[in-house]
């Protein structure tokens, strides 16, 4: 719940399937929360659209554009904390673990395609963690698929209850706006010359108010009427609880790019998603309204100046007043950090902090210190849990180009294993190490900064898997006979816990449901 001593916070990301129109989106929520001033500094980016702050783009220009950004903006009182999932090429284990940082998701879907591959995979993490999630059905200025395939679609697909919030009335050339079914409002596009909706809003009392009839065709009328019935009777209301537990979704329909849509979306965030909430630790709970600062480290943004390997670890803060100077403990380690230079970031600029509170993201500088996973409190012993590895979907050989290096090559994917950003495997036959990562660029980013900062020559080399779990099992004799039977395919983590890697999910699928006493997990908290 929130409390009037503490200043309302939503901390969030956005889920989605590159394409669906999470950049655009995220413009539109930015500009409506005032965090970019002039729609033209928007569009001005031509081909480059992605509302990135200035550090990304040094980012993108040294090709390691590989972190998530946080974006600030505020509205109604409320300040947002848009923490960016990158997607595409950029996917990485910092994707997923981003999720592990925010209170709640906003889903994006594009009304033509439905639910893909990568906004499954993202709200699986979201459901490891009961993340409540409003979705967002985006693109209904194009033809696309009928509101109740999405709805059923989404329903089946992940599981969830859905609970439509507002309804379209017709799609593509047929659109004629968006019906609050909530709020019994009518919002309407105004097209004008350069395609942009600036339209109008109308209360109503109902679906059969009378005032309707002359604000959309008599077709789109009776479509609306039949369907946003059919919608109310059969899909589950919305139930405020059963969203906040993860197990219902309200829906929302709109167009990113006509900026329809967007406004009720906010407007959602406000009322609906949860303000920051008690986070896990050990060995108690930590609330949010302590008068003490904790938080934990999701993310290590390295290699910012290649010289002086200098680091941003990025802190999700999750009770306290944060104050600029302050000194913080790393729990496990003993030492102290003072941090004097703390960055909140704002759409276009990295400002210095002066103050942040729970929900809130702050960069800390350091040269190494810390670590993904690392708790930072005024001094007690806690220490924030699920903060899981996730288990790689791309396995490499790593291969020296001077087998005198070994060592170098040790203690760098140690030290990058260490950071969170791919997972190293010895395998038990053979001698070549195995590099996890779960999206593609990881690995360039590996072999450059393996030659930039540790001067070791390296490459890849297929492996015979793709994927990998972790094994246990309550019976120490069946997970030793599993590991007997597939020796071949076994390896150990960093941790010398035992992994087991396969081609694909199907096959873990097929030996998992032949061996009923080993478990397989795909997380893996960290240490
Ligand atoms: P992403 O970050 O999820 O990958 O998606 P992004 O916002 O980049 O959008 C992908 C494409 O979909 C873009 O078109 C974008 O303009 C378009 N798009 C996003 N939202 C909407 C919408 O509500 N309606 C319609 N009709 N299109 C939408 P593009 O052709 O790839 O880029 P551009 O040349 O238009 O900038």
């Amino acid at each position: 719940m929130s409390n009037p001593n503490r200043p309302e916070r939503r901390t969030f990301a956005i889920i989605s399937h590159p394409d669906a129109g999470k950049t655009t989106l995220t413009e539109k929520l930015l500009l409506f929360g005032g965090a970019i001033h002039l729609a033209g500094e928007v569009k001005a980016r031509g081909a480059n659209r992605r509302a990135r702050s200035d550090w990304m783009k040094i980012e993108q220009q040294r090709g390691i554009s590989v972190t998530s950004s946080v974006m600030t903006f505020e509205r109604g009182g409320v300040t947002f904390n848009l923490l960016d999932t990158p997607g595409h090429e950029d996917f990485s284990e910092d994707t997923y673990r981003t999720l592990t940082a925010v209170d709640s998701a906003v889903m994006v879907i594009d009304a033509a395609r439905g639910i893909e591959a990568q906004t499954r995979k993202l709200f699986e993490v979201c459901r490891l963690r009961s993340v409540p999630i409003i979705t967002f059905v985006n693109k209904v200025d194009r033809e696309g698929r009928e509101p109740f395939a999405l709805l059923d679609e989404i329903a089946d697909a992940l599981a969830l209850d859905v609970a439509p919030m507002s309804w379209p009335v017709g799609m593509g050339g047929t659109f004629e706006g968006i019906y609050d079914l909530a709020r019994d409002r009518l919002h309407r596009p105004a097209a004008d010359a350069t395609g942009a909706f600036e339209g109008d809003s109308v209360q109503l009392s109902g679906l059969d108010d009378a005032k309707l009839e002359p604000l959309v065709s008599a077709d789109g009328l009776a479509h609306l009427r039949e369907e946003a019935e059919l919608a109310m009777a059969g899909y589950a209301s919305f139930d405020e609880a059963a969203y906040r537990h993860g197990d219902l979704t309200p829906v929302y329909f709109g167009s990113a790019l006509k900026d329809f849509g967007v406004e009720q979306l906010i407007d959602a965030l406000a009322q609906f998603a949860p303000s920051p909430r008690p986070q896990p630790a050990e060995p108690r709970e930590v609330d949010p309204d302590e008068d003490q600062v904790a938080g934990f480290i999701f993310k290590v943004q390295a290699n910012m100046n290649p010289q002086h390997r200098d680091r941003v670890a990025f802190m999700r803060m999750c009770s306290g007043k944060f104050r600029r100077g302050m000194k913080l403990a790393q729990v496990g380690t003993g030492k102290t950090i003072a941090v004097h230079s703390p960055i909140l970031f704002f759409a276009q600029n990295r400002e210095l902090a002066d103050e942040a509170f729970p929900g809130d993201i702050i960069g800390i500088p350091n040269h190494g210190t810390l670590r993904v996973g690392d708790t930072l409190t005024e001094g007690e012993a806690l220490r924030f849990t699920g903060l899981p590895n996730f288990a790689p979907e791309i396995l490499r050989r790593i291969r020296l180009a001077d087998p005198t290096k070994t060592k170098q090559l040790r203690n760098a994917l140690n030290d990058m294993a260490e950071e969170g950003i791919m997972q190293v495997f010895h395998p038990s036959i053979g001698s070549q190490w195995i590099v996890g990562v779960v999206g593609q660029l990881q690995l360039d980013v590996l072999i450059s900064r393996l030659q930039a900062e540790y001067k070791v020559d390296a490459s890849f080399e297929p492996s015979p898997w793709e994927t990998a779990r972790w094994i246990s099992a309550d019976d120490p004799k069946a997970l030793d006979e599993f590991v007997g039977l597939h020796r071949g395919a076994m390896a150990e983590d960093r941790d010398g816990a035992p992994v087991f890697m396969a081609k694909d999910g199907w096959e873990i699928n097929y030996i998992a449901g032949r061996h009923p006493a080993v478990r397989f997990t795909a997380t893996k908290d960290r240490r």
